[in-house]
């Protein structure tokens, strides 16, 4: 895809997928609003090109009629609204009358953003299965689409793929760029020494990450309750740690094949998730859980990482879920942070912690793009952004 540089907007009417699948809470407040604020930059290139702009995105999945009244964009609008200092007219709907109307009396440099992508999704999945009609229909509002939703650019979804196919003009937004921009190096041309941090609880998810990596990486660190999937293969006792035991085999072939994987050495040791009562140890009893990395483990991990001259980190150290397993994270954080090096962190959980520990600028880069990054960095194609 074209750049947006590269293509004449003036005054016409832009359709821009955004990724505004931000995290609520119960009482639907954000929890975090850095996709909202990443978008900033392409919407006001199009409100200084005198646009009409209609936004488009998708919020957390759909699967019944009752998780719509939880994943409605309307408090994502409001908070757009706000950064952005100027009304964004919020459509409850996907398409239809409403739309058709809001549309039709545009002026230039109005914003609208339309209702859930994937409230399309209880009838047939239209969204998600890249509904033909549903495209076309989209591609109908507007004369250029701009994609700037890396987040959701492994997808092949009506609103990105389905949408550029059926416009005579497409490009891809500063967001985008900026992600290609940071995270294209890291995987083609890395400064050595590259150490990669990976954590999170699943090994199946992070299964092509690991294969292309492990052949450019000069360490692989492993925290998180994947280390303990990969301690289990090696033989070493794990007690009630979570396992990712579809993986068991494939971390036993990792192991066996390479010497970069680098796992923990101590571990701060529970009974169980919730309780903030925990002892330090470097075996661990039946009884007991894995819930963060330990302090030796930490001294291990900073000594490969101040060597190191480029860092990818993606899955926190521990259950951050509960305050008192987050030391692990917070220190590589904060060593991390200080060191002379190109730092990226790959989006999701991992970003969401950065973030709120409240190191994002310390960090070369911080990805908007949880699966999106990991793709990426596994050596695939990405269909919302290849078209
Ligand atoms: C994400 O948060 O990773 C993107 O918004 C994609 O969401 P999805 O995994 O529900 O497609």
């Amino acid at each position: 895809m074209k750049k947006i540089e590269n293509v004449n907007l003036e005054g016409k009417k832009v359709i821009i997928r955004v990724d505004y699948n931000v995290p609520l809470d119960d009482n639907l407040n954000i929890v975090d609003d850095n996709r909202i604020k990443e978008s900033l930059k392409t919407i006001n290139y199009c409100l200084d090109k005198n646009c009409k702009i209609i936004l488009l995105s998708h919020l957390g999945k759909i699967k019944k009629e009752e998780d719509k009244a939880k994943k409605s964009l309307k408090v994502v609008a409001k908070r757009l609204s706000e950064l952005i200092g100027k009304e964004v007219k919020f459509i409850p709907a996907t398409r239809g009358p409403l739309v058709d109307e809001a549309v039709l009396k545009m002026q230039p440099k109005d914003i609208i953003m339309l209702e859930n992508t994937r409230f399309e999704d209880l009838d047939g999945k239209k969204e998600s299965g890249n509904d033909s009609e549903l495209a076309k229909y989209w591609a109908s509002l507007g004369d250029i689409f701009i994609n700037d939703a890396f987040g959701t650019s492994h997808r092949s979804h009506a609103s990105n793929v389905g949408i550029a196919s059926n416009i005579k003009e497409s490009c891809i937004g500063f967001l985008i760029e900026k992600e290609l921009d940071n995270l294209l190096p890291i995987i083609n041309n890395p400064e050595k020494p590259f150490v990669v941090i990976l954590g999170g609880a699943k090994i199946s998810d992070k299964i092509g990450t690991i294969k292309n990596l492990i052949s450019k990486a000069d360490y692989i660190l492993v925290g998180g309750a994947m280390a303990y999937t990969f301690l289990k293969a090696k033989g070493e006792k794990v007690g009630n740690s979570l396992i990712d035991s579809e993986s068991l085999d494939f971390a036993k072939e990792m192991l066996e094949k390479s010497k970069k994987i680098i796992l923990p050495i101590d571990h701060v040791l529970a009974t169980d998730n919730s309780t903030s009562e925990y002892h330090i140890a470097d075996t661990i009893n039946d009884n007991e859980m894995g819930l963060d990395i330990g302090p030796k483990t930490i001294q291990l991990f900073e000594s490969y990482l101040k060597t190191s001259k480029t860092i990818f980190w993606n899955g926190p150290m521990g259950y951050y879920e509960n305050t008192t397993y987050q030391k692990g994270t917070k220190e590589l954080c904060d060593f991390i942070s200080k060191l002379d090096v190109t730092s990226v962190v790959g989006g999701g959980d991992t970003a969401s912690c950065v973030i709120n520990m409240g190191y994002k600028d310390k960090f070369t880069h911080v990805s908007t793009g949880g699966g999106a990054s990991l793709e990426l960095l596994e050596g695939a194609s990405l269909p919302g952004i290849n078209i």
